[in-house]
This record gives structure tokens, sequence and C-alpha cells, in this order.
């Protein structure tokens, strides 16, 4: 076989045959094609689109690339939950102990922030000691000591994604619903979850920014999950507007910590118990309702154990940066918009992410939004707190923020519901 053919195959509008797509995968994963030749085909998949049967079949070589977890030794089913990624969404952060305390046992493998998007790793990371890599008796052992583990995916899970991937992201190829499908549910079915519930996100923060096309990416992964066996449901949920009031890392810790300690921001406990209760759901699991275990400190308990286990002081300070910034309203009236896009980009430029794989993050930095759309808000209150470590981050973050933001008197908010679909 060759790459070429099979970069003509898709360039002129044909589905590939499984025999392609098997030998695609496995040439490309040991080094045999190169990236030019691999970066093409994925711009021809963009343009072109695939099939169900190739969805199914790539993603399926991309599982068969590398190695699958084994959790049969729990004594519990498993959940795992998955966020297509959005602004401010630290709803991983609660949502696991929430489900381990409620009786499903959560292996997430997680992933960093790139461009505007946070990333779980990167907000855990700025809990002192926190460690993100474990071997795979590690993850095994804290997660049958606390009932969930939050850590990197190995290099082994699906080695065939983690090239690919980065080779998408910088060759404009990553908004493709075939490949964002095989990507993700390459890795959730390598890491062998039993059940997997997936928040689509849509709107301007997300990379779906209609609901049709978010529609679309989710009828796709739940059809890959279900032909795996994988229990799986998905949520379609808002992200035109930040999820809660922080963006960033150790700031949106702090906020996760607010709702395991049963306070919080009413929509991040709505989606985070939605959530939870869709996963004790699709793994079978029908014991304590989700709402009670944040009441009751149960999830708060479980949150302790799992971030002392993987080394972390759940006790610590968290960092705070070290220059902050106040965006004050330039008007009275009710915030009628606040832009997930243009907060989520001002977060990234003071430091929260990254520009280049490489790059460390500022664990302090970020954004608290002090005021919600719908809030009715008094000219020269605060609007938004920016922080950086560094004052000369500041302009830039503003220029993100002109036009983010929209104040009008007798106004109403034109947002999407928070949950839009199941
Ligand atoms: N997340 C992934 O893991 N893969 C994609 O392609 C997009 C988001």
């Amino acid at each position: 076989m060759d790459a070429i053919d099979v970069i003509r195959a898709k360039r002129d509008g044909h589905a590939l045959t499984p025999e392609q797509i098997d030998w695609t995968i496995a040439a490309y994963t040991r080094g045999d094609i190169a990236e030019e030749q691999m970066s093409s085909l994925a711009m021809a998949v963009l343009l072109n689109g695939m099939t169900r049967d190739e969805v199914a079949r790539w993603t399926e070589a991309m599982i068969a690339s590398g190695e699958r977890m084994d959790w049969s030794s729990l004594d519990r089913p498993t959940a795992d939950k998955h966020s297509t990624g959005g602004v401010g969404d630290k709803i991983t952060l609660p949502l696991a102990p929430l489900v381990a305390a409620c009786g499903a046992a959560v292996p997430q493998l997680s992933g960093r922030g790139l461009g505007h998007t946070g990333g779980t790793l990167d907000k855990l990371e700025s809990i002192p000691g926190w460690r993100a890599s474990l071997s795979n008796a590690e993850m095994l052992d804290v997660i049958a000591s606390t009932g969930a583990v939050i850590c990197a995916a190995g290099t082994g899970l699906a080695p065939a994604d983690r090239k690919l991937y980065a080779l998408r992201d910088v060759t404009g190829t990553v908004e493709s619903i075939p490949l964002i499908a095989s990507s993700i549910m390459s890795k959730k079915i390598a890491e062998g979850t039993g059940a997997l519930v997936l928040d689509v996100k849509v709107g301007s923060g997300a990379f779906m920014k209609n609901v049709a096309d978010a529609r679309e990416l989710a009828g796709t992964m739940v059809g890959i999950g279900t032909d795996h066996g994988v229990r799986t449901v998905a949520l379609l949920t808002a992200m035109d507007r930040p999820l809660g009031r922080a963006v960033g890392n150790a700031v949106e810790v702090a906020e996760s910590v607010e709702v395991l300690a049963g306070g919080g921001p009413e929509d991040v406990v709505e989606l985070t118990v939605l959530l939870a209760r869709e996963m004790l759901a699709a793994a079978g699991v029908d014991g304590r309702d989700p709402a009670d275990a944040l009441r009751d400190g149960s999830a708060m308990d479980v949150w302790r154990r799992m971030i002392s286990a993987q080394g972390g002081d759940p006790d610590a300070p968290l960092p705070v940066a070290r220059e902050a910034h106040e965006v004050l309203a330039p008007a009275s009236g009710v915030l009628t918009r606040l832009d997930a896009y243009g907060v989520g980009v001002a977060a990234w430029r003071l430091g929260a992410g990254r520009a280049r794989k490489e790059d460390p993050v500022s664990a302090g930095a970020g954004v608290i939004c002090h005021a919600r759309p719908g809030d009715t808000v008094r000219e020269g209150q605060p609007l938004l707190t920016l922080y950086a470590d560094d004052a000369a981050r500041f302009d830039r973050a503003l220029a993100a923020l002109e036009g983010a933001y929209e104040i009008r008197e007798g106004g109403e908010p034109d947002l999407l519901p928070l949950l839009i679909d199941r």
C-alpha cells in the first residue's frame, strides 16, 4: 500500500477501505508515513468527511495502535466523563470525587489545555505536590483506594491519536467531526471505562459553535461508543458564556473546592450534579443522590483522599498571581453578554494557557468574573479581575475582552440554556 494512493482516494471523495485505514494508522504510528503526508490526508478528511463505517474503522485502528486499560479488578462499575472543552469548565474536578462518593469508580484520564480552552491537568497541577503522571499500577492503586483518579493518559494509550492530534493542531485540521470523534473515542475506549458521559459544549467558547454541528459530533461519538459496548450518553451544554466565575488554573481549583464544600456558582453545581446522575445511571449504580453527597461532605472526603494519593496537599494555599487588574463596568444596566471565547482568550494571554505544547502555564493567572449575564451592575463596579504574574500581559488580555461584554439598561441576556439537549 502507498500513502499517496490513500491521500488521492480521500482527496477525490472516495470512502477509504478498511485495509487502507488499518495500514495508514499502523504505518503512521510506526513513522512510515511522513508528517506532511498525514497532514494532507487529514485535510482531505476535513474537506470530504468520512462515512460512519470509515469513522468506526479509523477509531478501531487508533485503539489498536496502543494498549487498553483494564479495571476489571475493581469491585465497582466504572464511569467516565469527557467534555469537548470550554472556558471555566472545571467540572471534572468536583465531578470525579462526587461520582466516586456515590458508588462508581472514576478513571478520569484527562488532558492539558491548548489555546483558549483550559485543561484539567494544568488546573490540578496548581495544587502543591500533585502529580499528573502515574504508572498504570499507581492509577489502579489510587482508584482502588479512593474511588477516583484524575491523571494523564500514559504514552501507551492510543499513540496514533497522540501523534495525529499534535499534527492536526498545527495544520488547521482540528475542526473535523470524524477526526474529533475518533480522537476522543479512541482514547476513551482504550481507557476501558464501562460507561461514558459526553459533555458536548456549544457556543463561542467551544469547538462546536452551533447546535447542529454539536448534535452531529455527539451522535457520531455515541454511535462509536455503543458499537464498542461502552454505555454512552451525550449532553449538549452551553458554552456561550464562561462556566462559573473563575477561568484559569488555581482559581478554578478554588471554585471547585467551593462546590465540594456545598457552595459555588449555581451553574457549576447544576452541571456537576446533572453529569453525576448521568454517569451513575449509565454505570448502573442506583444509590445515593449526588446532591446529597455534595451537601454531606462525602464528595469532599474523596477529593481530599484522591489529591493526597497523588502527592498533593489539599490544605496547602493555592498559588496567587503577582499582579491584578480590575475591569470596571463602563455603564449601569444588565450584563447581557459575557462572551466565553473573549474571556477564554484573555485568560490564555494572561498566562493560564499555552501557545505551544511545550510552554509552561502560570498557576495563578486567570480571570474572575464578578458579574454573570443577567446580573444588574452599576457603573464603576468591578466586572472582571484579571490576574497575571507579569503586568505586561494585561494589555493583550484587555484587547481580547474588547466587545466581549455588553451592558444594556433594561436589557435581557440571550443565552443558550445550560442543558441544550440530551
Ligand atoms: N479533544 C480530543 O481529544 N481530540 C480532538 O480531536 C478534539 C478535542
